[in-house]
């Protein structure tokens, strides 16, 4: 059975996909840095050291899959910082560029070899990085990366659809994980079911689109 990816999976929204991808009994990859114990109670395949915004940590999740082929690779991994127009932090910036943009590409560059036709692709972006949302300024590092995450993965929608691949760019809600410090209108579990339902929903007509996981089109 080919494989179900997903990055970021020890905590939060990722293990939660886990979770509910492992209730349909579909062959889970649980790529983290380190493993939870709630990860590793669900029994599914983990590979830890899976730092994304490194290239060791993105050959370690190729050398983990090996010649196994994926039908959906779920690249979820992020991190939020705030930084202030008074203050700018540029080393936080830069921070969130290397995981919350170039993180994703390098996965999915690594790992487009082993897509099989037909695969979907999903990448958990945020409405923060919608210029056209942006009502309120700051979070500069964050909101900067997310749009350039955006853009990523509309090139690799238009790269791959020639394979059958398709992409969906997905906004998970205001979600109660360590990221928002358990703030937020949904709990992990209610939005990975959500996320699911609109990769489940995702065809190659409708690859690229920049969806709210309830199914709203966002704007860019
Ligand atoms: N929560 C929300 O309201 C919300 C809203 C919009 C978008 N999102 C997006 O949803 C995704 C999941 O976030 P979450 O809410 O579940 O946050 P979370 O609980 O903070 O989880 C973030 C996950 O990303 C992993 N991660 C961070 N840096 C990494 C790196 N360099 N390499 C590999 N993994 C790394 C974390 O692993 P470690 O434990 O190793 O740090 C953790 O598994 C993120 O892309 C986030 O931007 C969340």
């Amino acid at each position: 059975m080919s494989l179900t990816v997903v990055t970021g999976s020890n905590r939060g929204i990722g293990l939660e996909l886990c979770r509910a991808l492992a209730a349909r009994k579909a062959q889970v990859l649980a790529a983290c840095r380190a493993p939870s114990p709630e990860l590793k109670a669900l029994g599914v395949e983990v590979i830890s050291g899976v730092d994304v915004a490194t290239d060791g940590g993105v050959s370690a999740l190729a050398a983990a899959i090996g010649e196994r082929p994926i039908s959906l690779l779920v690249n979820n991994a992020g991190i939020l910082a705030q930084e202030s127009l008074a203050d700018l932090d540029v080393t936080s910036i830069q921070r969130q560029f290397e995981v919350n943009a170039l993180g994703p590409l390098r996965v999915t560059a690594s790992l487009a070899p082993r897509l099989e036709r037909g695969a979907k692709l999903a990448f958990i972006t945020s409405r923060m990085g919608s210029i056209a949302d942006n009502g309120s300024g700051g979070y500069y590092g964050y909101r900067m990366s997310k749009a350039a995450l955006n853009m990523a993965a509309t090139s690799v929608a238009h790269d791959l659809k020639s394979r059958g691949i398709a992409v969906a760019i997905l906004h998970p809600g205001f979600v109660r994980t360590e990221m928002t410090a358990r703030h937020g209108s949904v709990e992990p579990a209610e939005s990975a079911r959500a996320l699911l339902a609109r990769i489940d929903a995702l065809t190659l007509e409708t690859s690229g689109t920049f969806w709210h996981m309830n199914g709203d089109v966002l704007p860019w």
